[in-house]
């Protein structure tokens, strides 16, 4: 037991541990999910109720994650058995590890866009092209079904590369340095969107906000939305917390963490909506919307090009940064509870990842036969995977840390054994027992009877 614990892997500095949860968090989720679930969502009520969501609920949900994987030094599964012994709570780690399985399955497609888009980019291929022919394009690409299979495969190849290369060695050390670089970029290309003719209306859709418009299915896909984007209720908080050293202060990479995220989410918001409603673009125009309009930004702006090509390849590492995350809580499983060696997990777990996940690929193309009643298996996934397992992950964490692990072990964690203050600990327990699984609760319900 102390010889495994020895060998366990870990983050090395404080920087370090922001940086690979922040990795985690942002991605694909922010730049790619967050515009379409708006646009899907009547826009600024969303938002409005997306703030909302992360704040009162992300962060607590985060802490309590971060706070069973510390306190259990363990992948998502054995945390529960170790804090809950003999009980059915190692269920809610199984369930995380299938979920994380599934958002990795249709997540590697969009990942595995993100390098075809480098390709154009780099060809020049969207130089002085309209709307038309860019949704032409796109859809084109989506019909060549076994060439977004190739780029998902070469994606989860690299997620696994990195991920076999171990905690410490590979997660942090890319993150550190590109999530940055990707901020810079957001902003400049936001301010070049905001100046666009037209933009004021894109202005009004994000921030002036409609209350009507917030019903069961705006506030389900908020919740499903914020858990996403924070790569919440599904344990790779729990497996990142269980890598982060004794002295080191949750509450903050708490704060940190979903802070960074939600600037990046909003800033995308203010990049895409913008230039969508300048150039045309619905707002409903779902995978389009971010992957059309971001190179038709660019070419309006004077070293487009360039810019261009380093906008999608930080897309990728952020997609990247992700996936190494959900594929760790998989493969931190399969080494320490069915011991596994990591490299022989990794494999198995990039095989079956790329199995199921070329079904989420295929049924995006026209007259596909991967889809059931109407929606694709990717959409069928996503739905699952983020408005289900996620919410239903969180309330049980929730729960868990609220009744079952107790006060007396939360403070513990927080104040690392009463030698550093966290004065919020008292109102963030109370929203951990009490108010986010009742609010979890009614949104998720609410969001299912609609
Ligand atoms: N949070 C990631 C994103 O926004 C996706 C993710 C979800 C990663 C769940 C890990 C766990 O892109």
């Amino acid at each position: 037991m102390s010889e495994e614990k020895k060998k366990r892997d870990g983050f090395g500095s404080k920087i370090g541990i922001i940086a690979a949860a922040a990795g985690s968090a942002i991605g694909l989720g922010n730049i790619y999910r967050f515009p379409c679930e708006l646009g899907n969502n009547g826009g600024a009520a969303f938002l409005l109720v997306y703030l909302a969501v992360v704040i009162f609920l992300g962060i607590p949900v985060m802490l309590s994650e971060l706070v069973i994987g510390r306190r259990s030094q363990s992948n998502a599964v054995g945390a529960f058995k170790k804090l809950a012994p003999k009980s059915a709570w190692s269920i809610v780690g199984y369930m995380g590890v299938l979920c994380g399985f599934i958002i990795f399955a249709f997540y590697s497609t969009v990942s595995g866009w993100t390098l075809e888009y480098i390709i154009k980019a780099v060809s020049n291929s969207f130089q002085g092209k309209d709307l038309a022919a860019m949704e032409q394009d796109f859809s084109d690409f989506h019909n060549m079904g076994w060439r977004n299979v190739m780029w998902q495969a070469i994606f989860i190849f690299l997620t696994g590369f990195v991920v076999f290369k171990g905690v410490q060695n590979g997660i942090e050390r890319y993150a550190k340095i590109l999530m940055p670089l990707l901020l810079v970029i957001l902003i400049v290309l936001g301010i070049r969107s905001v100046t666009l003719p037209g933009a004021s209306e894109g202005l009004s859709f994000l921030f002036s906000p409609d209350f009507s418009k917030i019903d069961g299915k705006v506030l389900i896909s908020a919740l499903g939305q914020g858990f996403f984007s924070l790569s919440l209720g599904m344990g790779a908080l729990i497996t990142y917390g269980s890598y982060i050293k004794k002295k080191d202060n949750l509450t903050s990479t708490a704060f940190s963490v979903v802070l960074a995220d939600t600037l990046i989410a909003v800033l995308a918001g203010l990049v895409i909506f913008p230039a969508a409603f300048s150039f045309g673009i619905r707002p409903t125009a779902g995978m389009g919307l971010v992957f059309n309009t971001i190179p038709m930004i660019f070419n309006q702006m004077t070293g487009g090009y360039i810019f261009c090509i380093i906008f999608f390849v930080l897309l990728a590492i952020a997609a990247l940064t992700s996936t190494i995350s959900l594929l760790e809580v998989v493969v931190a499983y399969l080494s320490e509870e069915l011991h596994i060696n990591r490299k022989w997990s990794t494999v198995w777990a990039c095989v079956a990842t790329l199995f199921i996940g070329s079904f989420a690929s295929l049924s995006l193309m026209e007259n596909t036969p991967f889809a059931i009643g109407g929606r694709t298996v990717f959409d069928l996934m996503d739905f699952v995977s983020s408005n289900i397992l996620l919410p239903l992950g969180g309330v049980l964490i929730v729960i868990f840390v609220g009744w079952r692990l107790g006060k007396t072990k939360f403070f513990e964690e927080v104040t690392n054994e009463g030698t550093i203050k966290a004065s919020l600990k008292k109102v963030i327990f109370f929203i951990i027992r009490y108010l986010a699984p009742i609010a979890i609760m009614i949104v998720f319900i609410s969001g299912l009877i609609n």
